[in-house]
């Protein structure tokens, strides 16, 4: 078999693995849905609706983010995360009002998310100079594991 062939068979049983590994997924097509075991967060409005809007331009930045790092536009890459992902960015998102209604373990992760983001935004910076993107790369990649971990513990009621 070619070898992009076999990657490509390999991917396959990889995904199909990863299916079959996630809760309540079912291929049979009738399991009840698995629990939703996040912790329910109570917001009230209009912060809820401005928490997601936020929620959603954090979206965006990172979009914004790849594509800048993509054309070695490292310099705007460091300034859309510091401003709209990063310690500069608390401000802006009124984060003193949101945190009081935050558990803390959701408080902790949103500060390591703004310290990544500002953490990054000096790694594009270093990598306009160097040319070497990879730890830019990789520091974004410790900004997106918060998302990640953010909304695997909690949701808004
Ligand atoms: C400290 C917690 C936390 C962090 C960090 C976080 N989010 Fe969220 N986000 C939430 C919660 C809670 C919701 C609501 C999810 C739900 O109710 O199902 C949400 C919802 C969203 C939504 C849906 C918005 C809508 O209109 O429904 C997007 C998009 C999103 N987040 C993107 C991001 C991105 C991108 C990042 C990282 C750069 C991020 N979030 C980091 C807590 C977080």
């Amino acid at each position: 078999m070619p070898v992009t062939a076999r990657l490509a068979a390999s991917l396959i049983v990889f995904i199909a693995a990863g299916c079959a590994s996630m809760p309540g997924h079912d291929h049979a097509g009738h399991a009840a849905p698995a629990p939703d075991a996040r912790v329910a967060v109570d917001f009230p409005e209009p912060l809820r609706t401005h928490t997601l809007a936020n929620m959603r331009d954090h979206l965006l930045a990172l979009q914004e983010i790849q594509q800048a790092l993509a054309t070695g536009a490292t310099d705007k890459a460091s300034q859309v995360a510091e401003a709209r992902l990063g310690m500069t960015s608390l401000q802006a998102h009124g984060a003193h009002d949101v945190a009081k209604f935050m558990p803390e373990g959701m408080q902790s992760i949103g500060t390591q998310m703004h310290r990544s983001a500002s953490r990054f935004a000096v790694e594009a910076t270093n990598a306009g100079v160097t040319g070497d993107v990879k730890p830019a790369l990789g520091a974004l990649a410790i900004v997106t594991a918060q998302c990640v971990a953010c909304h695997a513990g909690y949701r808004m009621k």
